[in-house]
């Protein structure tokens, strides 16, 4: 695998055949499959729960990631590992305990991510280095496909690149940056040279006929 990831949003997929949708995507050259999970409490839109995603699991062997919008978090973890998810993250706002949150996710057998909305300062990542695997800087409001990519997202990626690479250099596990919201071929360049190294995208995927060309595309844009 290359230091970058692209996990295609299948928020943008067609519901009505969504395994093959996965192994499509996977088939163009994605590298993980993101999930994106709204409860209509904590943003305001409602998708799937673990039932899909254990009916999605047998059409790929490719990661699925797992994004909760959803609040409570806690009694949602061992269902999504259960299911098959393979990385699992969650917004602080959404659980009263982030650290037991953190750890729940991997005493579950799963890798563990914090996700950061525009709005949401990156301190919440403080005393918490040590149970991440991943982080996840929202460039868009959560609760839909389709929106604008918030410019404010590219300081805030530089800032929590510095921030993991700072916790490696001192000899830290390893932490991805993924991005999610608004990514598309004509700024994937610019938030790769900020720091992220991992993609979610899910319209400019799903809304195109050919996704191998515009994985390639992506590609091509962050092989640095
Ligand atoms: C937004 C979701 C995203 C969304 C991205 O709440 O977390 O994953 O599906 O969609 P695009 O790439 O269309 O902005
Ligand atoms: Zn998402």
């Amino acid at each position: 695998a290359s230091t970058t990831r692209i996990a295609p949003s299948i928020l943008s997929a067609d519901f009505a055949r969504l395994g093959e949708e996965v192994r499509n995507v996977i088939a163009a050259g994605a590298d993980w499959v993101h999930c994106d999970i709204m409860d209509n409490h904590f943003v305001p839109n409602l998708t799937f729960g673990p039932m899909v995603c254990a009916a999605l699991r047998p059409h790929t062997t490719a990661p699925i990631d797992v994004h909760l919008m959803v609040e409570p978090v806690d009694a949602l973890i061992p269902e999504f590992a259960k299911a098959g998810a393979d990385y699992i993250s969650f917004h602080p706002e959404a659980s009263r305990h982030v650290d037991r949150t953190l750890s729940l996710i991997r005493d579950h057998g799963c890798k563990a991510g914090l996700v950061f909305n525009p709005a949401t300062p990156l301190n919440w990542m403080d005393h918490l280095m040590d149970k991440l695997d991943l982080v996840l800087l929202m460039s868009v409001n959560p609760g839909f496909g389709g929106q604008a990519f918030i410019p404010s997202a590219m300081d805030k990626l530089r800032q929590a690149r510095a921030r993991i690479d700072a916790w490696t250099a001192e000899g830290g596990q390893p932490i991805l940056l993924q991005i999610d919201g608004g990514v598309k071929v004509d700024n994937i360049g610019a938030i790769r040279a900020a720091g992220a190294d991992t993609f979610v995208a899910g319209s400019a995927i799903f809304g195109q006929p050919d996704y191998a060309q515009v994985i390639r595309d992506m590609r091509a844009q962050i092989a640095l």
